[in-house]
């Protein structure tokens, strides 16, 4: 077989077979095929699709690309967690203690920022000394004592996957539904779960910008789990906002930690809880109603806090960041961005406003790019809310002076103002079992 072809046909719109995606998967893997040709195939594949088999051929051999975690050694049934990716999505950070202080052991691997959107790795790595590397008997050690670890897709879980990840983070090739539900679901197949519950993002912030392709590729996620044996259930969730007000990675480690002692933002706090409910739920801990009733306890009686301490301790970070918010530092730079005229935020263009915290540094621009932890954005009003002129709606947080103008420029042509109040949105659209 020859990659030339394989790019070729998908190019043309040809459906490729088991063994295709496999030489083509492996091989890319092995580092025998190139990025360029890699990079050709993928947009091939966005232009083009995939179809159901070929969506499942590429999980399956992404999947089997590296080890197969063995969660056995952990008592009780294992259930994962995963985000399609929003901006200001902060969820993990709140959901794992929440679920962790019920009783319900969390072994999670978690990504990188992608795209516009953040990546949970990162937003640990802000804080100081935290180990998002472990070898897998630590990692194990940590799930076991404190109930919860989570790292980077580190080693050799679904490599492939790993690889094609950057890659398509700066080829523009990430807002496929094949590409997104494969890469998801290779990585949690991979890691071991029992079950799997998926927050997919509908909305101008997510990959998915409509209901009708987020449902889609909510089906096809709970398709493939349900094929591989592991129940998956998946909330459609709005990303036509950015969630709570910290967009950037040791902003919203700040704002998680005032959602774990019950201050967070209403929205940030509702979707967690959901999202915490239906973890309880697949590991069989009541009914839905009685989950939602375990998780807001967990929260409201400060066990979930002191379970994301213990893991941050675990994992070689300095819990105390979680109680005093100086411990991370402050960029240099700290810009305030003015409403130009009175009235009400009417609607956020999301991507605008992640895309606008990554110019500052919060994101990669380029392939293994360095990230500046402490950059990004605190929105001090989002939609709903009245403004005056010349009022700060928000703060743009930085150590590049040259970034802060081109910043602004975006955030401000994201937030439209207009003159009446906006009907509240739900959070929570569908869920799909
Ligand atoms: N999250 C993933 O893990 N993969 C994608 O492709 C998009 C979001």
């Amino acid at each position: 077989m020859r990659m030339v072809d394989m790019i070729l046909k998908k190019r043309d719109g040809g459906v490729l077979t088991q063994e295709e995606i496999a030489f083509i998967i492996n091989g890319y893997t092995k580092g025998e095929i190139p990025d360029y040709q890699i990079a050709a195939w993928l947009m091939a594949v966005y232009f083009q699709g995939m179809d159901d088999h070929e969506t499942a051929w590429l999980t399956e051999v992404m999947a089997k690309s590296g080890d197969q975690v063995d969660l056995s050694s952990i008592p009780g049934i294992k259930v994962d967690k995963h985000s399609t990716g929003g901006v200001g999505d902060k969820t993990t950070l709140i959901v794992a203690p929440v679920v962790a202080a019920c009783g319900v052991p969390v072994a999670k691997m978690s990504g990188r920022g992608l795209g516009h959107t953040g990546g949970t790795v990162d937003k640990l790595e802000s804080i100081p000394g935290f180990r998002t590397v472990l070898e897998k008997e630590e990692f194990l050690r940590i799930v076991r004592e404190q109930g919860l670890c989570v790292i980077g897709q580190s080693g050799n879980i679904a490599p492939a996957d790993k690889l094609l990840y950057a890659l398509r983070d700066v080829t523009a090739t990430v807002d496929n539904i094949s590409l997104i539900a494969s890469s998801v679901m290779s990585k949690k197949i991979a890691a071991g779960a029992d079950a799997i519950v998926l927050d997919v993002k509908a909305g101008c912030g997510a990959f998915m910008k409509t209901m009708e392709d987020a449902l889609q590729l909510a089906k096809t996620m709970v398709a493939i789990g349900d094929k591989v044996g592991r129940k998956t259930v998946a909330l459609i969730t709005n990303m036509d906002i950015p969630l709570g007000y910290a967009i950037g990675n040791a902003l919203e480690v700040i704002e998680a930690a005032e959602t774990l002692k019950g201050n967070g933002p209403e929205d940030l706090t509702e979707v967690c809880l959901e999202l915490a409910a239906n973890m309880l739920f697949l590991a069989k801990k009541g009914t839905l109603e009685e989950c939602r009733g375990l998780a807001g306890k967990a929260l409201s009686s400060g066990a979930a806090l002191d379970r994301m301490k213990a893991m941050i301790a675990a994992q070689g970070g300095d819990p105390s960041v979680l109680d005093d918010p100086a411990v991370f530092g402050c960029a240099p730079i700290v810009h305030p961005v003015c409403a130009a005229k009175n009235g009400f935020i009417t609607a956020m263009k999301t991507d605008q406003c992640g895309i606008a915290a990554m110019v500052l540094g919060a994101g990669r621009e380029t392939k293994g790019a360095a990230i500046d932890h402490q950059a990004g954005i605190l929105l001090l009003k989002k939609i709903g809310e009245a403004v005056a002129a010349g009022e700060v709606i928000a703060q743009l947080h930085t150590s590049s002076e040259a970034s802060v103008a081109q910043a602004e420029k975006i955030l401000l042509a994201a937030i439209a103002i207009g003159p009446e109040k906006p009907a509240p949105q739900p959070l929570i659209f569908e869920r799909i079992e």
